[in-house]
């Protein structure tokens, strides 16, 4: 049984399903839950509404509401509910305490109750003396799915990691997914945890790292992209997280980095090296607010800006924590005019026209910023862009764009951790 159908839960369900298991998902919302069983799927997320729908015709996979009677066949539940930031930046536990309430007493002995959730480390503990009986072990297998490629994460994983105080429970989790040829980190309960908040803010502290040389690069005159290039061969470094931006966002590295700190705080640990890569992550965002002021004449007042992008990265509609958003919502806090166009987004967001056709938000506009890294957006004529334009400035924030093309299309091109000059050079 997987609890929750959100792109954790679901991408679990229907992978399973898909590996052989026979998967029930619960959800609480029963419309999502008839949506579901009719194989519509709301979530941006490619190969999953296939998987879905194989699942379903197999008879392997179904979705209900309530837990209760779900659960008493189980031989496994997944805990895949939100565990958003909560008061003070630590992980919000409410939901994943409800389901355990909700189904405690009705788990089948043996059965492994499974936290996939990410969770502060101790919370297998927690839900061990909550359930109040020990003939229901409780494993922690974190997920490392990114969104907009979770079912090829799931199904192609770096490492599967189950820890749990209960080694065999967590051999047996481990198991589960035996067809699918990843190394198996067998852990006790709080390393497994950990693992998955170590994770995700070493990720986050190197893209603040690599934000922050690619601040030192335009000081120096120096390319980002070759930095990066001739840092990520150092199989030690690795070649991927490397691309500077407009600062990290989404579900899950902002709300991690937080809990982190806090999990920290909460056993006399400063981690202050984690607190200045959130720190960098705002400072980052601000010089990017600063590179478009400058690029509209240092006045954000009155201009007209063009956005392109506004989910927080591409392949997802999703807009939680987006750095683009962010971004363009302190534009419109300073009086810049918006209009914005996002492949996957659309409906109405307060302080912008959106639009759904990417050559409207160049019309007449000062400068037009690409704050997502859609593919899309390379291949628009930059040459039409530039005759419905009344300014000349393009900020590209993901250096997603061939400035040549730009350039050659008549306007100005600026990426971050890139220097201007140079390319003003190839121009000549
Ligand atoms: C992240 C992790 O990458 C997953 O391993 C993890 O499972 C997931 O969180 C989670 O905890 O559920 P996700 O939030 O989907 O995945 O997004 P990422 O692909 O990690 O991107 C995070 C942010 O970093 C985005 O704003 C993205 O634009 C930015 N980014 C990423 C860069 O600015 N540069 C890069 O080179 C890579």
């Amino acid at each position: 049984m997987v609890v929750g159908t959100g792109y954790v839960g679901l991408t679990t369900g229907a992978c399973l399903a898909g590996l052989g298991h026979r998967v029930t998902c619960v959800d609480v919302d029963q419309a999502k839950v008839a949506r579901l069983s009719a194989g519509r799927v709301d979530i941006l997320e490619p190969g999953l509404s296939e998987l879905v729908s194989r699942g379903l015709t197999s008879g392997r996979l179904n979705f209900v509401v309530g837990a209760r009677d779900a659960v008493r066949d189980a031989e496994a539940v997944f805990l895949c509910v939100p565990t958003p930031m909560g008061a003070g930046g630590s992980a919000d536990l409410r939901a994943v305490e409800a389901v355990t309430t909700e189904i405690g007493d009705v788990i089948p002995a043996g059965c492994a109750l499974i936290t996939k959730s990410t969770v502060p480390v101790g919370t297998s503990k927690r839900i061990q003396a909550m359930l109040g009986r020990t003939d229901v072990p409780v494993v922690s297998n974190p997920e490392f799915l990114r969104e907009g490629t979770a079912v090829e994460d799931f199904l192609g994983p770096d490492r599967i990691v189950v820890g749990s105080d209960d080694v065999a429970a967590a051999r047996w989790v481990g198991d589960l997914y035996a067809d699918l040829a990843a190394p198996v980190v067998v852990a006790d309960a709080a390393s497994a945890e950990l693992v998955k908040y170590a994770a995700n803010c070493f990720l986050a502290m190197k893209l603040s790292y690599v934000n922050s040389i690619a601040e030192l690069c335009e000081r120096l005159g120096a390319d980002i992209d070759l930095v990066t290039e001739g840092m990520g061969y150092d199989r030690r470094i690795g070649r991927s997280f490397l691309k500077p931006g407009p600062g990290w966002g989404g579900s899950c590295l902002p709300k991690d980095t937080s809990a982190l700190v806090r999990v920290a705080e909460s056993v006399q640990y400063d981690f202050t090296l984690l607190t200045s890569a959130i720190e960098e992550n705002l400072a980052q965002r601000d010089r990017i607010v600063a590179k478009i002021a400058g690029a509209v004449g240092g006045t954000l007042a009155g201009s007209r800006i063009g956005v392109l992008g506004l989910a927080f990265k591409a392949g997802t509609n999703d807009l939680r924590d987006s750095p683009a958003l962010a971004v363009a919502s302190v534009l419109g806090a300073l009086g810049a005019e918006l209009t914005a166009y996002d492949p996957a987004v659309g409906g109405q967001i307060a302080g912008m026209t959106v639009v759904d056709d990417p050559y409207q938000v160049a019309k007449a506009a000062d400068a037009v910023v690409v704050l997502t890294e859609w593919d899309e957006f390379k291949r628009l004529d930059w040459t039409y862009m530039a005759e419905q334009m009344d300014g000349d400035s393009v900020v590209d924030t993901r250096n997603l764009l061939e400035p040549q093309r730009i350039l050659d299309a008549g306007l100005s091109w600026q990426g971050v951790g890139r220097p201007r000059a140079a390319l003003r050079r190839k121009v000549a």
